[in-house]
């Protein structure tokens, strides 16, 4: 069995939900920027979505012996106003993964001896402080008017590891190498 603990279960749906709105929600704001002038922002959104995804499918993929409906209940950031707004949203949104969502749920994971989940939550966490830096980053750039530097952006398609401009030898995450990476 993928995942034994009910509480684990639940914390897997709800970072389930969590990431798919995180998802959807950048694609969103990726849009926003492009029409804003704003590409190198835009794309950085589209890549960050993709890592999103790829945090929804690990958590999914733990649950995969659980089957049936389920009302998921998780965190949403919602706003489509400007780019500088939504950057702060998408800040938000990391920081309270980071601080809070996936410490706990990482624990708990740890405690209930729920070792899939337990790496699910891993790399969850270690890629939103990589999109917090970033979404920091972006947000000052947009403040004063102009577009981020980075040209591209990769990300790990095991773990959504994100780096800019070059993709490292071998993800310092999970291991996967360097072909590997997705280029947005
Ligand atoms: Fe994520
Ligand atoms: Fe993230
Ligand atoms: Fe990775």
């Amino acid at each position: 069995m993928a995942v034994n603990n009910a509480m684990t279960a639940d914390f897997l749906r709800s970072a389930y939900g969590g990431e798919s709105m995180a998802h959807m929600r950048y694609l969103i704001w990726a849009d926003a920027a492009e029409k804003e002038k704003l590409p190198k922002i835009s794309r950085l959104f589209k890549a960050i979505s993709y890592a999103e995804w790829t945090h929804a499918r690990n958590h999914f993929v733990v649950l995969k012996d659980k089957v049936g409906d389920n009302t998921v209940p998780a965190g949403a950031v919602f706003g489509l106003t400007n780019t500088v707004e939504n950057l702060q949203g998408a800040l938000n949104g990391e920081l309270h993964e980071i601080e809070q969502m996936y410490p706990v749920y990482l624990e708990t994971a740890r405690f209930q001896n729920e070792k899939e989940a337990e790496r699910s939550f891993h790399y969850a966490v270690e890629a939103e402080k990589q999109h917090a830096e970033l979404f920091k980053k972006a947000q000052k750039a947009a403040k004063e008017g102009n577009d981020i530097s980075s040209e591209k952006f990769y990300i790990c398609p095991i773990c959504g590891h994100t780096v800019e401009n070059e993709a490292p030898g071998q993800c310092p995450i999970c291991g996967a190498k360097k072909e590997l990476f997705k280029e947005f």
